[in-house]
């Protein structure tokens, strides 16, 4: 059986983690895999985290199941801490999920159960892994035109033109904040816009949110989704804990979807139950503890947030450093964009050929689109990035 299995195409993400660990070289920066890095390149975990996590073990007393959504404590917090008081709470469903990747793998199954005609219209470009997920499933799946890739900014007059031709019962994948790969978000009025034409359409929004507190904060990174939340009739929202709690290896993410028929949301509730326990039966609940006790106790809250801003404002003033240096070398404001781009992540529009000789000649990684993760720098490295990014001829 075996020998029918054909080798699979590497994830380009990852394939550049290994490169970048396998590379000799001991001046070498990683821009690559979306994860934060302090000014000394380590991914803390969080002193919040590392305080449930103590009183964790002191006082949990079982490993046994919790339910097949997980703990209703989990989808609580979080429910709130996504959609705030955009909806009432008897409006939502929500299941917790290996990791936020666990969570879009199960809303696209929902899709395909709800409606096997669906078409996804996914923004171009995304996060690849939305792309190869809906192919290992054989979903159909279209592209909208997302990034000017003059301006790096939102190209939102194609956008809206592409989504014209979404069909009832299509399913729009957003990035609910800090855009993957570009960086490039939509402002509070396009957001409207985009409402208004799904509305129209009748089409469903899907929202991928994995960067909530990295952009402009927590409540401001919400503000797409609560809009959505609002004025959508139904609403599907896949949330990651993984980037704001700093558990990535404890695969913690909610599945959620909005209902305004509230008569839906218990057969709703069932379908995401039962598709857990058809996928990997009840979900990962360590992470998922863990952030519940972060978000229900005041001062493990209060100091999770402060820490949070603590990292966005050091990429903030990251984005802001290299930008200017990019000003001094070249006299021109043509890399402004990095400092308004928000999240982890800009796309900086080099070619293919351009992030070969930053590996090449300069150790320096970042995904084959030119994407480049901003947390990966420190105040040392942005003056040798700027200036490899020169001498590459970008
Ligand atoms: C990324 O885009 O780098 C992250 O979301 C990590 C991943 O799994 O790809």
């Amino acid at each position: 059986m075996f020998e029918t299995l054909k080798e699979q195409p590497a994830d380009k993400i990852l394939q550049l983690m290994q490169m970048y660990r396998e590379d000799p070289r001991e001046q070498k920066i990683d821009l690559g895999v979306g994860v934060y890095k302090d000014a000394s390149g380590n991914t803390p975990v969080m002193r919040a985290i590392k305080a449930a996590e103590k009183t964790l073990w002191e006082t949990e007393t079982t490993k046994s199941y919790t339910g097949l959504a997980g703990d209703p404590g989990f989808a609580d917090a979080m429910v709130s801490l996504v959609l705030g008081d955009s909806v009432p709470r008897d409006c939502v469903s929500a299941a917790a999920t290996p990791g936020g990747t666990g969570a879009v793998r199960q809303g696209f199954d929902l899709v395909k159960m709800a409606n096997p005609k669906a078409k996804v219209w996914v923004s171009d470009p995304t996060w690849p892994n939305h792309l190869s997920i809906l192919k290992h499933m054989g979903m159909e799946f279209t592209p909208y035109r997302y990034f000017d890739s003059a301006t790096r900014g939102v190209d939102f007059v194609h956008m809206i033109a592409d989504l014209t031709a979404v069909m009832p019962g299509d399913v729009v994948l957003l990035h609910g904040c800090c855009h993957n790969p570009t960086g490039a978000n939509l402002t509070q009025a396009q957001w409207k816009a985009v409402i208004e034409l799904l509305l129209d359409k009748e089409a469903v929004p899907m929202i991928d949110i994995a960067y909530q507190g990295f952009g402009d904060g927590l409540d401001e990174d919400a503000i797409g989704v609560r809009m959505v939340a609002e004025k959508m009739p139904e609403v599907i929202i896949a949330a990651s804990c993984s980037k704001n709690f700093g558990i990535y290896r404890e695969r913690t993410g909610l599945l959620m979807t909005v209902s305004k028929d509230r008569s839906r949301s218990k057969l709703n509730q069932g379908t995401l139950n039962y598709l857990n326990r058809q996928n990997y039966s009840f979900p990962p609940d360590h992470g998922a503890r863990l952030v519940t006790m972060v978000l229900t106790t005041p001062e493990l809250r209060a100091d999770w947030a402060a820490e949070l801003e603590e990292v966005r404002n050091s990429m903030l003033g990251l984005r802001q450093q290299l930008a200017d240096e990019l000003k001094r070398l070249t006299n021109s404001d043509r890399f402004d964009f990095i400092a308004q781009h928000r999240g982890m992540f800009s796309r900086l529009g080099a070619s293919p050929e351009q992030v070969e000789t930053l590996r090449r000649d300069h150790g320096i990684y970042m995904v084959g689109d030119s994407r480049l993760n901003i947390a990966g720098l420190n105040k040392t490295t942005v003056p040798l990035l700027a200036e490899a990014i020169v001498k590459s001829g970008v």
